[in-house]
């Protein structure tokens, strides 16, 4: 289970919990169960706690015979975004115990349960470690905006999960199962249907690797709708980088090249549960990306679906290929109102925006303004990053209608030119491209992220799409 803990909701504080969390805050003196040894105030002053999201300050109580714990948790200015931190820390601190019961504050109540699942998350092959909080019970009248942050949380694990399964078991074949299991009706392109249909970046990418490609799409379709969603995913299972093969150190963490592939099946897996009122198609371009005497060569011409063709200078660029492909068949096939790709993309994006704030591109202020607006309350946060056209240039080729990066580095700019070549398959329709690749995976564990893969994407997608 990647979400460890089971989670309840009551009305009433239970009389019998083993560790009760009650939120504290300047104008709120907590009505508590249990007597505590000292008044509030006393303890938050002796403690020198000053109500900030996070804080927990832990009193012993007599509970008949034996001893309680009261955890008194500051919630801040009782903001989304404080909700988050306080319900993440007290999952945190229960750690290892059977239970935990806790009085949910005035405010969002979703983010909070949200946040407090996320923060339980685990992920480990072997011998477990040390178990998240056994069972989580949230009191609150609030069922169903519990009920709404569980779903969330499990489409974020579902997709931390995915990406964190090494790449000796997962291969685009065992991706198209992990879609066939969302509920939702999926067609998967084998190698055979991929040569037929056209589709050269994929099967590029994909021909140095024993596993063969796919292309997988995803259909949900609500009763009644006005718009179109495409999202497309890059799936790319492993990427040692081909023949232009990477260093072991960045190789090591290229098992989670599919994030963005992982969030779209895992977004797809949860519309209809949260009641998403737009039809969305999600496909994922999935290949591994290895080198091998049937591998692709730097400057090899490749044919994309619909004709275009790439000189491909360097095998490492492999993303923007089958990106390429599935974007250009959206446009000519799928007739969206939008499109939204999402991948970890570029190592430049990381160097431009760091660890915690995604990129978005786009054709479209509107969709960008969307999208910026649901990463600021989902808190999947994105920076919106210019696509400079001065830059276009950079992705000339001599022989073939573009190449997949520039040769030298007259523009540089790696993270904004791989929009630029995605934008030339996305056709004229509104559309965004996510790089994920610096918030996709996290070096620590804290707060609601473990280290790993995060699941981002999930949770600004789904802000986005249940919008409508
Ligand atoms: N999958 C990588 C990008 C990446 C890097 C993701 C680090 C997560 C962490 C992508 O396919 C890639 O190799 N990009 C190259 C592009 C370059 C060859 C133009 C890069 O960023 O170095
Ligand atoms: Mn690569
Ligand atoms: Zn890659």
């Amino acid at each position: 289970m990647p979400i460890e803990t089971t989670a309840a909701v009551v009305a009433e504080v239970p009389q019998d919990a083993e560790l009760l969390a009650v939120p504290y805050s300047s104008d709120l003196t907590p009505a508590l169960p249990f007597e505590l040894p000292v008044p509030v105030a006393g303890l938050l002053d002796h403690h020198e706690a000053k109500g900030e999201p996070g804080e927990i300050v832990e009193v012993p109580v007599t509970r008949g015979d034996a001893v309680g714990r009261v955890l008194l948790y500051g919630v801040g200015d009782a903001s989304p975004k404080a909700l988050r931190k306080a319900a993440a820390a007290l999952t945190r601190k229960a750690k290892g115990r059977a239970s935990l019961a806790v009085v949910v504050p005035d405010g969002d109540v979703a983010v909070f349960a949200e946040a407090a699942l996320l923060a339980a998350y685990t992920f480990k092959i072997g011998t477990p470690g040390k178990p998240a909080v056994g069972t989580l019970t949230l009191v609150t009248p609030d069922e169903q905006a519990v009920r709404r942050g569980r779903r969330i949380a499990e489409a974020v694990a579902l997709a931390r999960d995915l990406a964190n399964t090494p790449a000796s078991v997962k291969n685009p074949a065992w991706l198209a199962e992990r879609a066939a299991e969302q509920g939702v009706p999926v067609r998967v392109w084998d190698e055979e249907q991929l040569q037929a249909g056209g589709f050269g970046g994929i099967l590029a990418v994909g021909r140095g690797s024993a596993s063969p490609p796919r292309l997988i799409q995803l259909s949900y379709t609500p009763d009644s709708y006005d718009r179109h969603v495409v999202l497309v995913g890059k799936g790319i299972t492993f990427d040692s980088g081909g023949l232009s093969l990477k260093p072991t150190e960045n190789m090591k963490t290229q098992k989670t090249d599919m994030a963005g592939g992982g969030v779209v099946i895992a977004v797809l897996g949860a519309l209809a549960a949260l009641g998403a009122r737009v039809r969305v198609t999600g496909l994922i371009a999935s290949a591994e990306n290895m080198p091998s005497g049937t591998a692709q060569r730097p400057s090899d011409v490749i044919t994309h679906y619909g004709g275009r063709t790439v000189e491909v200078l360097n095998t490492d660029a492999e993303g923007r290929l089958v990106l390429a492909d599935a974007l250009a068949y959206a446009d000519s096939e799928l007739d969206p109102d939008a499109v939204v790709d999402i991948a970890t993309l570029t190592g430049a994006i990381t160097v431009a925006l760091g660890r915690n704030i995604g990129a978005v591109y786009s054709s479209d202020d509107e969709l960008a303004d969307a999208l910026v607006a649901a990463g600021q309350s989902s808190d999947d946060r994105l920076w919106r990053m210019p696509l400079i056209d001065d830059y276009t240039p950079a992705l000339e080729s001599s022989i073939a209608d573009l190449a997949n990066v520039e040769s030298g580095s007259r523009f540089g700019a790696g993270s904004i030119t791989a929009a630029l070549f995605l934008r030339e398959f996305a056709g004229k329709r509104p559309w965004a491209h996510l790089d994920i690749a610096g918030v996709g995976r996290s070096t620590v564990d804290e707060g609601i992220v473990t280290k790993g893969a995060t699941g981002f994407g999930v949770r600004v997608l789904l802000d986005w799409l249940t919008r409508y």
